[in-house]
């Protein structure tokens, strides 16, 4: 297997003391569907400002497609031409006056031309429905909004690894479906994507690898049905089981017959239901 991105005993200490990583090493997968878990203060958000160099690792090493990071500045703009992020706070993000302006200067930067950057600002927009606000100003936005705008200017870069820090927090259920369809797309293309969450959910679904981090540190990682099979450990963490997990399990003790691979969404459990009436009509 080769892997876009991993770190390798990475250690962050902030300024005023804080020890936000300890130690982490991980590899994320070239073309999977990562989800880092952990709650807060886990160090989620810390690991993320280091895959694309704006935080550099007291000890430890990043690496991206089997090379160390570098952080002089055409290393460090190459770099984020091929890693974006949505950070997980979008006033921290925007720095342009208008919608359109925020969703163009990255395309328009990488010297595009004009028809191009365009399509992939026209694009962004309607993928994150916000065709409407392009001229607004940004600092008027509401918060969820503002996340849109975040999230449309990162899509325009067409990254071949996207970062999303914590994506679906203040965003309506119909924009979630929306962004997990379209992340469906991002990784029919082979690109990576990586995303925070607190919705154990939404990761077990969603993700092929997940991973859980705690106060600074790796705790597990793996596929979704091997991390949440350990049921102590995933509570000691202090996150929920998926429902759909959790109902899987309860039926295997009740002596459904398991059939592998366990349903990973609402529909394949529905499927798989012992339902009485379908074993009559043999289905
Ligand atoms: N700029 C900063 N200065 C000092 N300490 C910080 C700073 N940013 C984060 N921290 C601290 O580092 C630790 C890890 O924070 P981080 O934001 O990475 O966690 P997180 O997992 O993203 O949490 P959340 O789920 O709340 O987003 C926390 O203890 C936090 O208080
Ligand atoms: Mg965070």
């Amino acid at each position: 297997m080769s892997y876009v991105l991993a770190t390798e005993g990475l250690d962050y200490t902030y300024p005023n003391g804080t020890q936000a990583l300890k130690g982490v090493s991980l590899k994320i997968p070239k073309g999977s569907k990562a989800a880092i878990l952990g709650p807060n203060g886990a160090g989620k958000s810390t690991l993320f400002l280091h895959f694309n160099g704006i935080l550099k690792p007291q000890r430890g090493k990043v690496i991206y497609e089997g090379k160390e990071l570098r952080y002089d500045r055409t290393s460090l703009l190459n770099l984020r031409q091929k890693v974006g992020i949505v950070f997980q706070d979008p006033d921290t993000q925007l720095f342009s006056a208008s919608v359109i302006q925020e969703v163009s200067f990255g395309p328009f930067n990488l010297g595009l031309p004009e028809a191009e950057v365009k399509r992939r600002v026209e694009k962004a927009l309607a993928l994150t429905g916000i065709e409407d606000l392009a001229d607004k100003p940004t600092h008027f936005l509401s918060y969820g909004q503002k996340k849109r705008v975040c999230l449309a200017a990162v899509l325009a870069m067409e990254p071949e690894v996207l970062i999303l820090d914590e994506p679906t927090a203040y965003l309506d259920p119909q924009l979630v479906r929306q962004l997990i369809d379209f992340l469906e797309e991002l990784h029919r293309q082979g690109r990576t994507v990586i995303l925070s969450t607190h919705d154990v959910d939404l990761a077990y679904t969603w993700a092929d690898q997940v991973f859980i981090l705690k106060a600074g540190k790796l705790v597990t990682s793996g596929r979704p049905e091997e991390v949440f099979a350990d049921r102590k450990l995933v509570e000691e963490v202090g996150l929920a089981l998926p429902w759909i997990w959790e109902v899987y399990q309860r039926l295997k003790e009740l002596g459904w017959p398991v059939e592998a691979p366990p349903p990973r969404s609402k529909e394949e459990l529905l499927r798989e239901l012992p339902c009485p009436i379908y074993q009559k009509i043999g289905r």
